[in-house]
């Protein structure tokens, strides 16, 4: 057991402690990895049905950085939307991967793959830079000079134009001009945080036009709050509750099977599911646990595509 997360969770309970205690994800804080994950997402999904390239993106918990919609930008999408439960994300950090990704496009490098991010399991058919997706006449227009120095002033927040760039942090409702707005919703690591599943599966829906999609990378380890990758669903909920203490997010501890079930449930079609597997470590599960369905018991991790329906 991580003593010091279950000391960070019960000193949240305490009035005047700062939420910087909780800041910082570890995660979209380089170029190679927030390209990697922008570039992978977007080839999954077209993999899964999306053939149409995404003008409009919106991301859920885009982390340290706005490194995943960036990418997305210097491919061409148009409108990006970033949706996160803390406002992790700096302009310095933003800029320095920003200027790093623009290297990275103009030289069409490969998607890193596992030799890079060993964390990242599911594997791709081809590594290459995906041409077919993004075109040279695309990425040419994407990349042109004028286009840059644009995206730049919004990063650097020299200049301000949320109908390109759209940094929302805490972010709760969605308006009516959201609804049905955005092309590609995708998520990295991030399902297995939020605290109300049901609202943010109700909201990806929402903000969704018809026959947009979605993308979920979901982690289903216990995020070395535990030894075993599984320790978090052999804990007591009495525990879990210090664990989490009055934190924006932790894990929600949800299997994979409840993710379906609510993306189902508000009317998103499964077009893609793809599972880690991993061997149990744990013997005995915490009671509301012990009914997992057997794969589920098994999957470390998750990926699922998901689409509204054209009508
Ligand atoms: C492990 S980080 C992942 C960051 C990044 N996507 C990556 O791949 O490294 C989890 C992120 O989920 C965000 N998060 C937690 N609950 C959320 C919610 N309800 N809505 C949006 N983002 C949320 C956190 O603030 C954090 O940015």
């Amino acid at each position: 057991m991580n003593l010091r997360q279950l000391a960070y969770g019960m000193l949240s309970f305490v009035p005047g402690v700062p939420d910087s205690l909780y800041k910082g994800t570890g995660g979209t804080s380089s170029a190679e990895y927030s390209y990697c994950i922008w570039l992978r997402h977007l080839v999954l999904a077209h993999g899964a049905g999306m053939q149409a390239f995404p003008l409009t993106v919106g991301e859920l918990g885009p982390g340290d950085s706005i490194g995943v919609g960036m990418a997305a930008l210097l491919s061409g999408t148009q409108r990006y939307i970033a949706l996160d439960a803390v406002a992790h994300a700096d302009t310095a950090t933003n800029l320095r991967i920003f200027d790093a990704l623009v290297e990275l496009f103009r030289q069409r490098a490969p998607i890193p793959d596992r030799r890079q991010f060993p964390e990242i399991k599911l594997d791709l058919p081809s590594q290459a830079f995906p041409l077919k997706i993004l075109t040279t006449e695309q990425l040419h227009a994407a990349l042109s000079d004028d286009r840059i120095a644009a995206l730049r002033a919004l990063v650097s927040g020299e200049r301000r134009d949320p109908e390109v760039l759209d940094y929302r942090a805490p972010w709760d409702r969605i308006s009516d001009a959201d609804c049905a707005s955005v092309d590609f919703i995708l998520s990295n690591a991030v399902m297995e945080h939020v605290a109300d599943l049901p609202s943010a599966y109700a909201a990806m829906y929402r903000w969704l036009r018809p026959g947009g999609y979605a993308s979920n990378q979901i982690d289903f380890r216990s995020h070395s709050l535990f030894k075993a990758w599984d320790g978090h669903w052999a804990c007591p909920d009495w525990l879990w509750r210090l664990f989490v203490g009055k934190r924006p997010y932790l894990l929600n501890r949800e299997p994979f099977a409840t993710h379906r079930a609510l993306a189902a449930s508000v009317g998103l079609i499964e077009r893609r599911c793809a599972r880690i597997e991993a061997t149990p470590v744990s013997k005995r599960l915490a009671k509301r646990f012990r009914e997992m369905e057997a794969l589920d018991r098994r999957s470390c991790g998750g990926y699922v595509v998901l689409q509204k329906a054209v009508s």
